[in-house]
């Protein structure tokens, strides 16, 4: 879509992307920048609409359309408070055994569902099970199950695996499509849908969020501090509504992205042989050297993984780029664009650009390493930027780099059939099924 309109209008041109929204899109990354110094305290998004008209009318249950969707003073409430917890090393560090034992539990799953090809039916499936099991290591505080051996209908597990994927349904029917249903709503099959499985996910989110805050009352009077993500939230003075909230929105937004990416770099691996040797010899050697201990340290020892991930990252993004709009008059590319126009922001397409890449549709991990000439910065930012860049994305890294390296170490991983490419559907997705033949390594 960016490509025909690029060579056509270059980097700045109007689309009507969605019903009755003109966006600007800006792709040349010094504007890019430009615009983030316009994001003042409050940087303003729009999004997810069906779900703020959901949240709205539901007040009992949230006290704000939350983290993804508000602006302004509320949008910021929220910030503050799990900003910290969210981002901070030390904190985010403790879930590494923890997310390592769920890519131990993915990989021991992977080897079971393996059909006589070598492949896994319906993997990306599996991955979305992974990174359910994982992000709800922070949103249940505990392991909830995703991964367990034939789950029947009614477990916990595969009840909230069905509602996270009809919220997505949702999400990603209600904002692309034209949105005739703002008039009326309720009355829509998408809002009783959505109704419906997002009191299925407030329920199992509330019931884990209970537990928590009984085991803390017990910590406090033993006087223990070691805490995780959900409990240094639960610590501040804050609106149980608001943390069930935002718990909704990690799943929301921690789940296709980080599944998706990593669709996208075993496919990348699986492409390059090269590179995939280069990849598991670092794991083999740092494992080796660290005895087999997985630590901060030892992550950190993994420059190529890293340049997997950075390289996977800017040649099939899961998000070409974020969105602004702004109170104010602001002029890019000598353009003046009008208070409230929807801005989108597309360093992902500039990503894959010659003018700032070399050989740009080339896989080069190596381009990552240290030493290695700097990109613009603002030509590859998977996260975004500023005060309003993603919150998850310590923990997103952090997932995909324990998946891997188990991955890795087990597997060969090759690809047989037709290339995959991404296709847009609310968030970037692979347009074929994942067919990977995973072979044992000795
Ligand atoms: C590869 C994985 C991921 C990518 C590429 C990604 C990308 C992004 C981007 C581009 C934004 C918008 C930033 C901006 O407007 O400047 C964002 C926001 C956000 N992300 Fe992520 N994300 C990923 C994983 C995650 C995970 C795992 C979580 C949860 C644990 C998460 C939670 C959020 C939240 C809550 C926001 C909204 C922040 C706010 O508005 O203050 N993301 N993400």
């Amino acid at each position: 879509m960016h490509k025909e309109a690029l060579e056509t209008y270059g980097k700045i041109y109007r689309m009507n992307v969605l019903a009755g929204m003109k966006f600007v899109m800006i792709i040349d990354p010094d504007e890019i920048r430009k615009a983030f110094q316009h994001d003042g305290k409050f940087p303003k998004r729009r999004m997810l609409d069906m779900v703020k008209v959901y949240r709205n009318q539901n007040k009992n249950l949230y006290s704000s359309a939350g983290i993804l969707i508000e602006n302004g003073e509320k949008w910021y409430n929220t910030r503050v408070k799990v900003q910290q917890p969210m981002l901070k090393p030390q904190i985010v560090d403790k879930y590494i055994g923890k997310m390592h034992s769920v890519s131990e539990d993915f990989v021991a799953r992977m080897k079971y569902l393996r059909d006589q090809n070598g492949e896994v039916p319906n993997y990306l499936n599996e991955l979305y099970k992974w990174a359910l099991e994982s992000i709800g290591l922070i949103t249940f505080n505990t392991r909830l199950g995703c991964l367990e051996a034939n789950l029947t209908e009614n477990s916990e597990p595969q009840r909230m695996i069905t509602a996270v994927s009809n919220v997505f349904q949702v999400a990603a029917a209600t904002e692309l499509g034209p949105k005739f249903w703002l008039w009326y709503p309720k009355l829509t099959k998408n809002y009783k849908k959505l109704e419906k499985n997002s009191e299925c996910i407030y329920d199992i989110t509330t019931k884990y969020m209970e537990e928590t805050k009984e085991k803390l009352k017990d910590k406090t009077a033993n006087n223990a501090v070691d805490v995780g993500i959900l409990e240094t939230i639960l610590q501040q003075d804050i609106d149980n509504r608001e943390v069930v909230g935002f718990m909704c929105d990690l799943l929301a937004a921690g789940i296709d992205t980080t599944s998706h990416s990593t669709a996208a770099i075993l496919y990348l691996l699986a492409k390059h042989q090269d590179r995939q040797e280069i990849l598991h010899r670092e794991i083999k050697t740092v494992l080796e050297n660290n005895n087999y201990k997985i630590t901060r340290e030892v992550l950190d020892a993994m420059p190529y993984l890293k340049g997997c991930i950075q390289e996977s990252m800017r040649l099939m993004p899961v998000v070409d780029g974020t969105q602004r709009y702004y109170d104010q008059d602001i002029v890019l590319s000598g353009y003046r664009i009008p208070a409230g126009t929807y801005v989108a922001l597309l360093s992902g397409v500039a990503g894959k650009l010659a003018d700032y890449f070399e050989q740009p549709d080339q896989f080069m991990p190596e381009r990552w390493l240290p030493g290695a000439k700097k990109p613009h910065p603002y030509a590859h930012m998977p996260f975004g930027s500023g005060p309003r860049s993603c919150i998850g994305r310590r923990l997103a890294y952090q997932e995909m780099q324990l998946l891997l390296i188990k991955v890795l170490q087990n597997f060969k991983i090759e690809y047989h059939h037709d290339d995959i490419g991404m296709i847009f559907r609310f968030v970037n997705m692979p347009d074929k099924p994942l067919r990977f033949k995973f072979v044992d390594r000795k």
